[in-house]
């Protein structure tokens, strides 16, 4: 059953133009009917995202990321769809009439904040009852430095030492056991079905999110057992790739720039010392999700984790995590301390802000590496020093900022710049040929559905399974088609259908009562099914013909082809490999 209803839905997208929305997010220029820009779904330098004013829609012919505004909001602003509609309901001055929700859905959403909420009371209150508390109050004061006012601004708490405090407590205010393991508040006995607290004597860290609602916890061990932290899963109001503690608070202060640490404490210690735009991922490492989440509050984001090895090796991620969403990021670096936590417990908060100020660039981080790996006062030091000098200045995509870090290399490393210059060019050369054969291996495979995660069976049949997919290209352009079919003038089935996602979307549109409409069908895709939507319509649009005899033709290859055996990837490459070869002799 969908929450909305096709008039919400319609009303949305009528409200919202889909360039006035677009161009809050891409500079947009005139081509034509249509607008094109740089694409904010992945970096590029020559714009291939086009906003098309006839159909509503956008492509991107570069990433593949297209559908309509409602899809767009989806990704650019990571909601899912229910949020998307209501971001853009919201924009239009449009109230989203509470009947329409999915009023259950709703209703379970609201019970596990509430629900939360009661549970990070009832952790807070533990902490300060002088008898069940008592050993997490001292191990956050005094072991972690912390005071009252930081514990009560982040409402910390404490869970106790029993299997059934919380679950009690939380059934007599008339939650069901179903509600407290959906909130991982609680785990479900194999033995006898009934629910026990899922964290034991653990100091907790609510995680609120930036509308102030309680979303998840995290709760740390006070010694050194394991696992050190417990965290809440994925669940119906929460998901880790998506949320970053703090946020809530640092929100008010990161518009210049936010601090982004590994731990919770961390951000704690920051704080409390007056950094108030520090925030952390979640117990996982940085995704594509949190920094899109950080465009939206932030221009400048500073990589501050741990000095050891995986931190500094996650901060290698961030950087390329950061840079595909035009975030700017630059590393902070410490010693003599594991973590900003630390570090500010060791030396204090001033000497943290001069390592806010000394920050290093992405080029001066992976440099600095380099020269600290290598004795560059050894020739096999220096030449292993060049080699990946080398890589790292190929990869700098911008030429004067080359030019620049082309001249600090040459320096360090005692060689001429014109020299190395020579060589980063011919190393670009280089990668560029290699990127181009992985790319055309990578197209075959993909042109015959290998790795395709949107349409799986793909591979298994190319054949039938593209004849389908142009099928539902033409039936996207010219919905009329379907009432052919309807009235069986086309014979076409969903059985007919060799791949489950083409037979999945063809069975919605022709179960439409009205006229098929792609948006309509939106909340049961996810934005990768409506890329691809996209994608068979544009395909089919740049090709005039799309005919009914075409589209009958189609069916006919596919009835044609169902059940035919096809080539593996790797006879299939070694083919496309030799025709190449004797193409080119
Ligand atoms: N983390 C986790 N589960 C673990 C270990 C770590 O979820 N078993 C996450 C937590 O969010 C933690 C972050 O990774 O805050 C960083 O881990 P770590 O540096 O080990 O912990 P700190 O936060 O620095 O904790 P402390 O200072 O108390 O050791
Ligand atoms: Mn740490």
């Amino acid at each position: 059953m969908p929450r909305f209803s096709d008039e919400t839905i319609r009303e949305i997208r009528f409200r919202n133009n889909i360039e006035d929305v677009i161009s809050q997010y891409v500079q947009l220029k005139r081509a034509g009917s249509n607008s094109v820009g740089l694409c904010p779904f992945h970096s590029e330098k020559s714009p291939s995202f086009t906003v098309f004013s006839k159909s509503d829609s956008f492509y991107c012919f570069g990433c593949g990321a297209g559908g309509d505004v409602i899809s767009f909001i989806r990704r650019a602003e990571a909601l899912d769809y229910p949020e998307a509609i209501e971001f853009l309901a919201k924009r239009a001055g449009i109230t989203v009439v509470q009947n329409e929700y999915d009023k259950e859905t709703a209703k379970r959403r609201e019970r596990i904040l509430q629900m939360n909420k009661e549970a990070a009371r009832f952790f807070h209150n533990c902490l300060f009852d002088e008898k069940l508390g008592k050993e997490g109050l001292r191990y956050l004061t005094e072991e972690r430095g912390l005071s009252l006012t930081t514990i009560r601004y982040f409402g910390l708490g404490f869970a106790p030492d029993s299997f059934n405090m919380l679950t009690d407590h939380l059934k007599r205010l008339g939650y069901a056991d179903y509600e407290l393991s959906t909130a991982f508040l609680a785990g479900i006995s194999p033995k006898n079905n009934r629910p026990y607290d899922y964290f034991r004597n653990r100091v907790i860290f609510p995680i609120i999110s930036t509308s102030g609602d309680i979303i998840a916890f995290g709760g740390r061990v006070m010694d050194d057992s394991k696992p050190k932290y417990l965290n809440t899963s994925d669940t119906p109001v929460f998901k880790k790739s998506r949320n970053l503690f703090a946020l809530n608070y640092a929100k008010k202060s990161c518009e210049e720039q936010l601090v982004l640490c590994e731990g919770y404490m961390d951000v704690i210690a920051l704080h409390a010392a007056g950094f108030t735009n520090a925030v952390a991922t979640l117990g996982t490492a940085i995704t594509s999700e949190h920094a899109r989440l950080m465009t939206r509050y932030t221009k400048s984001v500073v990589i501050s984790y741990d000095s050891d090895e995986a931190g500094q090796n996650a901060a290698n991620k961030a950087f390329i995590q950061l840079g595909a969403v035009g975030l700017e990021a630059r590393v902070l670096q410490m010693s003599g301390a594991k973590d900003p936590d630390e570090y500010i417990k060791k030396f204090g908060k001033d000497r943290f802000a001069e390592l806010l100020k000394a920050t290093k660039s992405e080029f001066e981080f992976k440099f600095d590496a380099v020269l600290s790996k290598y004795d560059i006062n050894t020739t096999d030091g220096r030449v292993k020093a060049l080699d990946e000098a080398i890589r790292i200045l190929s990869s700098v995509s911008s030429r004067s900022l080359r030019d620049v870090y082309i001249g600090i290399v040459a320096t360090r490393l005692s060689v001429t710049a014109d020299s190395l210059k020579f060589d980063v060019e011919r190393r670009i050369k280089k990668n560029d040929g290699l990127n181009k054969r992985k790319e055309s291996e990578r197209m075959i495979a993909a042109s015959q559905g290998y790795g395709d995660r949107v349409n799986p069976d793909f591979a298994k049949n190319p054949k039938a399974a593209s004849a389908e997919e142009q099928i539902l290209g033409i039936l996207l352009i010219h919905p009329e088609y379907l009432r052919e079919m309807k009235n069986r003038n086309i014979v076409l089935l969903p059985e007919d259908f060799f791949t489950e996602f083409s037979r999945k979307i063809f069975t919605s549109m022709v179960s439409f009562e009205s006229e098929f409409d792609i948006s309509l069908l939106g909340e049961s895709l996810t934005v990768e099914e409506v890329d691809r939507l996209q994608k068979l319509r544009m395909h089919r649009e740049e090709l005039s013909d799309n005919k009914i005899e075409t589209l009958t033709a189609l069916i006919g290859v596919l009835k044609d082809s169902a059940g035919k055996k096809e080539l593996t990837l790797e006879e299939l490459i070694a083919s496309k490999r030799k025709k190449i070869k004797k193409d080119e002799t």
